[in-house]
């Protein structure tokens, strides 16, 4: 891969709508993924496979994935669709879609150039507070569950990419920012012994500053984790994530992950707010000749537009700016 190509992971479909008071309509929801598809982007993230009691607003991604395997939404090129999944329940319910429609996505044992790809994400938290007041368990009892999910992702017939996100590695809403890089890595270092492909560094409620991140990426890399393995995952509630972005991207990171219109936040952090805009994110990266394949002009569009459906202000700065000139 070049040095200037960086990857925006657009997860506007689920992070971005899972805090969402109203339930949005599953017609919605499509919509917003079939019009990301067509901007460039090459990862969404489509929907989680959790407790309905727990986010009632993803209790739908059943009929998600099912519509983008039999209906791929048309795009210049195939997509990788992403989905949460913390335990084996969550994945059972996803591969009951699969299994009812093997032959419509590709996967790592039978890639195909015309079909989307698919991938699970695990999520752990970096404190016990945050791993219990979002999965009602400790952080060693999840890695436990999630080694399962893990395996039964990766065996065959469908041996699926596995993302692994670690919460509240700049700070947590809970235990404030006492928060130790060196158990970031521990928890890094065990999921990717477990098979992830790649660990996805959570700052939950953008208590993240330039220095912590600096800090957190130093210890990553002294524990070994190679930053082709590490994608950003930065919430923009204290307007720091630009500044965390380029410090990541100067440590080397190039994957990032980014809402459209900086919808967002988690259900189980009081206080936080949407992820970074991924307009924000592509402007900011053409300003610096790096090349993220993602038209900025058509996603500030799906931003206006989501924004409008969900009766509220479009959060890109910079997708207002681009509207209005
Ligand atoms: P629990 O209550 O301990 O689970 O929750 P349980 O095993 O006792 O089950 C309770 C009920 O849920 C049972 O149903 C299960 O069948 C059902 P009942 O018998 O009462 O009718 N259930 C499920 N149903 C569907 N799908 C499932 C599932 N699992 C159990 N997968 C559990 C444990 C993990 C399920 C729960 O805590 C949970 O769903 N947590 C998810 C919370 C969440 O989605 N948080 C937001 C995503 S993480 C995030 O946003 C952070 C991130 O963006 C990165 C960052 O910003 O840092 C990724
Ligand atoms: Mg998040």
């Amino acid at each position: 891969r070049l040095d200037n190509r960086v990857k925006i992971v657009e997860v506007g479909p689920r992070d971005g709508l899972q805090n969402e008071k109203n339930i949005v309509p599953l017609a919605t929801k499509i919509e917003l993924i079939e019009r990301l598809a067509k901007t460039g982007l090459q990862t969404i993230e489509a929907g989680s496979f959790v407790a309905p009691k727990w986010v009632p607003q993803m209790a739908n991604s059943s009929e998600i994935l099912s519509h983008i395997l039999t209906t791929p939404p048309p795009s210049p090129h195939p997509l990788t669709y992403s989905f949460l999944a913390p335990n084996m329940k969550g994945l059972s319910n996803a591969f009951s879609i699969l299994d009812a429609n093997p032959s419509s996505f590709s996967t790592e044992s039978n890639p195909s150039p015309s079909k989307p790809s698919l991938e699970m994400a695990v999520f752990a938290s970096a404190t016990e507070t945050f791993s219990q007041k979002n999965l009602n368990a400790s952080i060693a009892a999840s890695l436990e569950t999630f080694r399962a999910v893990i395996s039964a992702a990766k065996e065959t017939p469908y041996n699926l990419r596995v993302r692994g996100y670690i919460s509240v590695v700049l700070g947590c809403p809970f235990e404030g920012y006492d928060v130790s890089p060196h158990r970031v890595a521990e928890i890094a270092t065990e999921l990717l012994e477990m098979g992830v492909d790649e660990i996805a560094l959570g700052d939950t409620t953008g208590m993240g500053t330039a220095p912590r991140t600096k800090d957190l990426l130093n210890c990553l890399r002294s524990a070994g984790i190679r930053n082709e393995d590490v994608a950003m995952h930065f919430h923009d509630t204290y307007g720091q994530a630009l500044v965390n972005t380029a410090v990541a991207l100067e440590h080397g990171i190039r994957t990032f992950d980014a809402s459209v219109s900086g919808l967002g936040g988690c259900p189980y952090s009081p206080g936080a707010t949407g992820n970074v805009a991924t307009e924000d994110v592509v402007y900011f990266m053409e300003s610096l000749g790096m090349d993220a394949g993602v038209d900025l002009d058509g996603v500030a569009e799906v931003g206006e537009w989501i924004s409008k459906e969900l009766g509220r202000g479009n959060g890109s700065t910079v997708g207002r700016a681009v509207l209005g000139r």
